[in-house]
């Protein structure tokens, strides 16, 4: 009896192996160059996301295969500028894969995670105003500088009194209460008591749900139905979210001089004059959406600036002079005119903006080709800024921080050196895709320019002749969709 099951068990195995290589012999993605093992299976892809290695996994097998790799049986990454272009240009028919429909956990499809192009276009109309530049400059940059006051404050105290501060946790507190207040219209307060609320730790437990979700579905089943409040909160989590984000509605409907306005103020009755829908349960579910896509995003780009900028002294010492010469009641408009403070930001998000990750497309009907490869329709395709930005066909000595690239410099220069440079500079910004591009570039750009201009700025006012403590070690990169140093910390301490 038990030689018959072991023959019926290595029978079925045969079958399902023999399966996966006919499939794979016969996959239009085979010509492809890649790894053999990823005709036959995505094991190696999905370790590589489950130990937050994925970035390092594909831009690996770039530098081994070229700008055109198989990284899955139904998978290719991309990573030169055309195809990038392609993929990304406003109008593509190259639309978001289902994968973002599971990443999300709310109730319906959000800005971020809607696949329908039509549906995303009446969607982002409906925020256009609200995110623009002179809208947030108008209603919520002071808001902002007031916060980023609060939280340098908050670093130098905790200089003053343990000679060491945590930037990381700071600038975590910091974009947390920035995005509680413009989403919710109340400020989660982290700054003040110098701890996460409740809201924050389920999110942040939900997320990792979340994440597992896209991965192992079949886990997530499982998690939902055990009795273990922190497991079941992990995928439950969209009840107690939503429970929270009702306020978000409620301070929609505040008037212009009520302090608990919101950024959703008038959106629901604007929704109501189109043909846009804009209910009460995507309030809720948009409010949570923004306030994940803009919290962390925000606080580990600036923690990398302070990182890389106190790395280098010279470079410290020259970013200090610039922000100094700044008048007490400076504004955003003002730091948009510093070189320096401009280039340094471009620079770390060029290398370490917070979201360099594939952004996962599906090919369009009829297919395309891109390097000589046919793909046909249906496939995954995706671009990673974290390969792109380290081209150096495009940014010389691509691993370096230098802002000098972003700033111009026709010192003694001759005018064929100087064009030069310009054509270089041009295809550097071709290039930078830190908040994506075309269509579905991040909605939050320019608040987000915003807070990181000023909290640099009052940073570099405030802690001048800081050193770092933490070294490369620990600010090595993990990632899970977004990037965060591997110690989960970034240490300053007072020049001695
Ligand atoms: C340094 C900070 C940030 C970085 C590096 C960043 C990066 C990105 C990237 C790469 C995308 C494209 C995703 C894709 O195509 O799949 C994106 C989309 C998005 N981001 Fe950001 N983001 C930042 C800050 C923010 C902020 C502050 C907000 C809002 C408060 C925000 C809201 C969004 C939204 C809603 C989308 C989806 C847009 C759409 O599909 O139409 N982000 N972001």
């Amino acid at each position: 009896m038990e030689g018959r099951i072991g023959t019926y068990v290595a029978l079925l195995v045969g079958l399902w192996v023999l399966q996966h290589v006919l499939r794979a012999f016969k996959s239009p993605l085979r010509p492809i160059p890649g790894p053999i093992y990823t005709n036959f299976t995505r094991l190696p892809l999905k370790i590589s996301i489950i130990t937050g290695t994925r970035i390092h996994y594909i831009h690996a097998l770039h530098q081994k295969y070229g700008p055109i790799v198989r990284i899955a049986p139904d998978e290719v990454s991309l990573s030169s500028l055309a195809t990038f272009k392609e993929i990304h240009r406003v109008g593509s028919p190259f639309l978001k894969t289902e994968w973002y429909a599971k990443f999300a956990f709310d109730r319906r499809p959000g800005v971020f995670t809607m696949s329908n192009a039509r549906e995303h276009a009446a969607r982002r109309k409906l925020f256009a105003r609200a995110f623009s530049k002179s809208e947030l400059r108008r209603v919520w940059e002071p808001v902002v500088r007031e916060k980023v006051g609060v939280a340098v404050g908050r670093i130098r105290e905790e200089l003053e009194a343990e000679g060491v501060a945590d930037v990381l946790k700071w600038w975590m507190f910091l974009a947390t209460d920035v995005s509680g207040r413009l989403m919710f219209g109340e400020s989660f307060d982290m700054l003040k008591l110098g701890k996460k609320n409740e809201y924050i730790r389920v999110l942040e437990v939900a997320l990792v749900g979340s994440g597992i979700n896209v991965e192992l579905p079949w886990l997530g089943t499982i998690g939902r139905h055990l009795p273990l409040p922190t497991v079941k909160t992990m995928f439950r989590a969209s009840d107690y979210l939503m429970d929270y984000g009702k306020r978000a509605i409620t301070n929609s409907r505040a008037t212009a001089s009520q302090t608990s306005r919101n950024i959703f103020a008038g959106m629901i009755e604007e929704s109501e004059k189109t043909d846009a829908t804009l209910d009460e349960v995507d309030v809720v579910t948009e409010a949570g959406n923004l306030i994940v896509a803009g919290s962390d995003t925000t606080a580990i780009t600036l923690t990398y600036l302070v990182w890389a900028v106190l790395s280098q002294p010279q470079l410290q010492r020259a970013l200090e002079e610039e922000v100094q010469q700044l008048d007490d009641g400076f504004d955003d408009a003002a730091l948009e005119e510093l070189p320096l403070l401009n280039a340094v930001i471009m620079e770390t998000l060029r290398l370490y903006g917070a979201a360099p990750g594939s952004l996962p497309r599906a090919t369009p009907a009829g297919g395309v080709t891109f390097h000589g490869h046919f793909i046909p329709a249906g496939v995954t395709v995706s671009t990673q800024s974290y390969t792109i930005h380290r081209d150096e066909a495009l940014y010389a000595n691509a691993e370096r921080f230098d802002p000098s690239r972003w700033m111009a410099n026709n010192d003694g220069q001759q005018q064929q050196q100087q064009q030069q440079q310009q054509q270089q500079q041009q295809q550097q910004y071709m290039a930078f895709s830190p908040f994506g591009a075309g269509s579905r570039i991040c909605l939050g750009i320019h608040l987000a320019w915003m807070e990181l201009r000023l909290a640099t700025a009052e940073f570099f006012r405030q802690c001048g002749g800081v050193k770092v403590r933490t070294g490369w070690e620990e600010m090595k990169m993990e990632n899970y969709f977004l990037i965060a140093p591997v110690g989960h910390r970034c240490e300053i301490v007072r020049d001695s």
